[in-house]
């Protein structure tokens, strides 16, 4: 079923886990990330987002995801990640959407706070919640590697983050804490400045660029508040690991079903593994 309201939040806190919010291009993804709820038998969220609409068009992501969480036996966010155009994520609320990002972290602070305030009326009013960005990450959404670590001075600074959400009224706030978008071997997680964060609000943390974390440093995060972690290239490359492992035995008979439900298994067993490790320790 679709999802509504923060309650996926916050009853993953209360649990002691986090969701797991995996980015989604394509069909086969959007089946695998649903089934991966299905088999572990906890909620999920499919990120239908901005940069994912750039390939597959956002009218038929959006009612794939949509559909897929209508159709599913267990709960199903679709959430708007990183959206920095005002009218894409009113589209987006509209048509149904759990859950908006909008993304001002490279904006301005105080443009930030003002396109954040204005997303959080425009979500509200349609009973949709919305997730915030303060601090930069390093690396770009789409790519699987070189992002190296992200800069200290574009963390996230736990007394703007307590004034931030005040002004917004997000209801969950995405820090920069030494996570970076794609696999970086160098990347640690600050968790001394989580626990900072954790303090300074109430909102639940969101924690994106996770493939490639150390599980533990995952897993301290969540125990420091991290409700939602967000996952991309993990299942793209396991998506493609799997397709090329498979090509030599589809190539001869065309069997380019064959080749997408190999590739399809490949991102539900990703998901579900990393569901399964989303537990505080
Ligand atoms: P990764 O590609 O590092 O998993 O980051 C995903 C993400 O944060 C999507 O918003």
């Amino acid at each position: 079923m679709l999802s509504r309201g923060t309650a996926i939040l916050t009853d993953a806190l209360a649990a002691g886990r986090a969701v797991g919010a995996f980015a989604t291009y394509n069909l086969e993804q959007v089946q695998a990330i649903a089934a991966a709820g299905e088999t572990t038998g906890l909620p999920v969220m499919l990120l239908a987002g901005s940069s994912h609409f750039n390939h597959a068009g956002r009218r038929l992501l959006a009612t794939l995801a949509l559909t897929a969480a209508q159709e599913s036996t267990t709960e199903v966010g679709v959430h708007l990640d990183h959206c920095r155009d005002l009218d894409e994520l009113r589209w987006c609320v509209e048509a149904g959407y759990s859950s908006v990002m909008y993304d001002g972290s490279h904006d301005p602070y105080e443009d930030n706070v003002a396109r954040t305030a204005e997303a959080v009326r425009i979500a509200h009013d349609h009973g949709v919640w919305v997730e915030g960005e303060l601090g930069a990450l390093a690396g770009d959404e789409d790519v699987t590697t070189g992002a190296g670590s992200g800069a200290p001075d574009t963390m996230t600074d736990p007394v703007q983050a307590a004034d931030f959400v005040a002004r917004t009224g997000v209801d969950a706030l995405a820090v920069a804490v030494g996570n970076v978008h794609g696999f970086a071997p160098d990347a640690h997680l600050d968790l001394e400045r989580l626990a900072d964060l954790r303090a300074a609000v109430t909102v639940p943390l969101v924690l994106h660029g996770a493939s490639g974390l150390p599980e533990k440093e995952i897993r301290e995060a969540i125990g420091l508040g991290v409700a939602k972690v967000n996952v991309n290239a993990e299942l793209r490359r396991a998506y493609l690991h799997a397709m090329t492992e498979e090509l030599p035995t589809v190539l001869p008979a065309d069997d380019a079903v064959r080749l997408w439900r190999a590739g399809r298994e490949a991102v539900r067993r990703s998901a579900h593994d990393t569901i399964g490790q989303l537990v505080r320790p």
